[in-house]
């Protein structure tokens, strides 16, 4: 099969098309020949090894999953030993982080606990786009933000991968939504119909005269003395991005204030793979797709999300 393949860590340029034998599916996994993958900055985090920590789940010296590409969405070729839930043909999508990796090929292992069936009636690229994005974001605002109907919500990097299902996501749960991205996606969020939109570029958001009873945050670039006086009494800070400083310092001004700061790691699991696939049935959640390219093209699509001002998601058709 065909798959983008490197040996080391290092930027895009040391990735390779390539030739490589299909792998088998083991106990619990189906093989998947995959129609689409989505691009997130786990992939790039896992490219460069940076920050170093993530090594110490990728390798210390050298990267153990050699094909990235967690989102997939494609169709059932074979399973293995004892599978039950899914049969070849079906056409499935979910999050291969479990998994080992490896939607960036033509074929890809899944654990069948991370996938769920495609929702119909969307293309393979939407629901490709999907499941860490949108997943990090109902995580983030439903379990760990415990955002509640009537509520107010920033969401900062809002027209981000998982800021685009966020600002969606929170609507589906009843808030009232502000939103903060750059000058070039101001328009498409508001065109999307988020109430309030601010651009990170023109103004400081820090000094925004509005009190929120959540902030969820998918850029990091704020200090938290200072986003903090953004929160109302007794709200909420939530954030996707990995930082041990931003830790600690929520740790603190969670110790001395009536507010709460903390930080999440998203796990993929069917009963929300289910639930968003309802959504975008539903059309409730709508993928925001800023680039398509092909399998050879992976290296200038992780050139792109390196260098940012995408609005959406970066998607791979196989
Ligand atoms: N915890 C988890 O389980 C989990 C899961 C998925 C992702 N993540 C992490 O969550 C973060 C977001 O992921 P993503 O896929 O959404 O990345 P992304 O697509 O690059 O989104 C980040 C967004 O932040 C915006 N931004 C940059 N500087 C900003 C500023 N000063 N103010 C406001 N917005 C700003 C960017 O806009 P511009 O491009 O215009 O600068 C971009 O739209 C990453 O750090 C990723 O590693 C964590």
């Amino acid at each position: 099969m065909k798959a983008i393949i490197r040996e080391n860590y290092g930027n895009s340029s040391i990735l390779q098309l390539k030739e490589t034998e299909r792998p088998e599916p083991a106990q619990g996994q189906v093989l998947i020949r995959v129609l689409a993958s989505g691009v997130n900055k786990a992939d790039l985090h896992l490219l460069t090894g940076k920050p170093f920590p993530i090594r110490l789940m990728a390798g210390l010296i050298r990267p153990k999953y050699k094909i990235l590409g967690a989102d997939v969405c494609g169709i059932v070729e074979r399973i293995g030993p004892g599978g039950t839930q899914f049969k070849p043909g079906m056409e499935v999508y979910g999050d291969l982080s479990a998994s080992g990796f490896g939607s960036f090929a033509e074929f890809a292992i899944a654990n069948e606990k991370a996938l769920n069936m495609k929702p119909s009636g969307i293309g393979y690229k939407e629901a490709a786009s999907t499941p860490m994005a949108a997943i990090t974001a109902l995580q983030g605002l439903r379990d760990h933000g415990k955002l509640k109907t009537g509520e107010k919500v920033l969401v900062i990097g809002a027209a981000g991968g998982v800021g685009s299902f966020a600002i969606q996501m929170a609507e589906v749960l009843g808030a009232q939504v502000s939103a903060v991205c750059g000058t070039s996606s101001v328009s498409t969020l508001q065109k999307m119909g988020v109430p309030q939109v601010f651009d990170y570029q023109q103004k400081d958001i820090t000094s925004i005269d509005q009190r929120f009873d959540l902030i969820f945050d998918t850029a990091g670039k704020y200090p938290l003395s200072k986003i903090r006086k953004l929160l109302e009494p007794g709200g909420r800070y939530i954030s996707s991005v990995f930082s041990p400083s931003a830790l600690l310092t929520g740790l603190w001004f969670s110790s001395i204030s009536d507010n709460a700061f903390g930080g999440f790691l998203a796990k993929t699991n069917q009963a929300d793979l289910q639930y968003l696939g309802k959504l975008l049935e539903e059309g409730k959640l709508k993928p925001l797709i800023h680039k398509t390219y092909t399998l050879d093209d992976v290296p200038e699509a992780l050139s792109d999300l390196s260098k940012g001002r995408i609005t959406g998601k970066l998607v791979i058709t196989i």
